[in-house]
């Protein structure tokens, strides 16, 4: 054996990938409503692929962070960019790259999951020759397959969450942004929450930014 000086027994790893701008990063990012200090002045990175838990207590402003980050709120102080793209100045580009669960429920409960797919693939774009397979990989993806012509009004809670997440990811976005996604569920549906969501991470190399208590 070749002789290997460990400092301290620590090994330094190099991981390279394709893309080695950060998916997402914020610097200084704030937001304030009148005299409510919603955010203020959060900085992280995130790399590609990478699983990001952005934690706190009710009020604390991760749905705000959140809707700054996904261009539905206009940061009023700070910068961030995601996929690249800067929030503010390139909000279209922003938005063809990501994929978001909000925090309530936002399906229609009186279709089936595959209507409620087949809505967002045309609000989102995605072309007619590839709806077919993205509806039935994401399906498969959170175990849903067999429901697929059910309607959401006789899902479970945990069902529904999870049909959610499958249409955050069926424009293949780069990053996809989960508020509360475990919220509400028995300790049983979480952990299947939380496979589904690094079985997506695996297969689809998307970067995820989740909020969680
Ligand atoms: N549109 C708005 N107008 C005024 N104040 C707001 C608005 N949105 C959020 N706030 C305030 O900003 C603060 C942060 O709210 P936010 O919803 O981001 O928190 P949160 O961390 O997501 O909380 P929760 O865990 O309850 O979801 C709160 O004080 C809230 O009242
Ligand atoms: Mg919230």
């Amino acid at each position: 054996m070749t002789g290997t000086v460990m400092a301290g027994g620590v090994t330094q790893t190099l991981s390279v990938t394709a893309d080695s701008r950060p998916a997402v990063e914020a610097e200084s990012l704030a937001k304030s409503y009148g005299d409510v200090q919603a955010v203020r002045h959060v900085s992280f990175t995130i790399a590609p692929g990478e699983v990001f838990a952005f934690l706190g207590p009710n009020g604390a402003g991760k749905t705000t962070t959140v809707r700054m980050l996904c261009t539905l709120a206009k940061p009023s102080g700070g910068r961030a960019t995601v996929a690249g793209f800067d929030v503010a100045r390139q909000p279209k580009a922003v938005r063809r790259r990501i994929g978001l669960v909000f925090q309530e429920q936002t399906l229609d409960d009186r279709l089936s999951a595959e209507q409620n797919l087949r809505f967002h693939a045309v609000l989102y774009h995605v072309p007619a020759d590839q709806v077919e397979d993205r509806i039935s990989r994401v399906l498969r993806l959170v175990a849903l397959d067999d429901r697929r012509h059910d309607l959401v009004s006789t899902f479970s809670g945990g069902m529904a969450r999870r049909l959610e997440i499958a249409r955050g990811m069926l424009h293949t976005p780069r990053v996809l942004f989960l508020d509360e996604p475990t919220v509400g569920l028995d300790p049983q549906t979480r952990a299947l929450v939380w496979e589904d969501v690094l079985r997506m991470r695996t297969e689809e190399q998307v970067t995820i930014f989740l909020t969680t208590h």
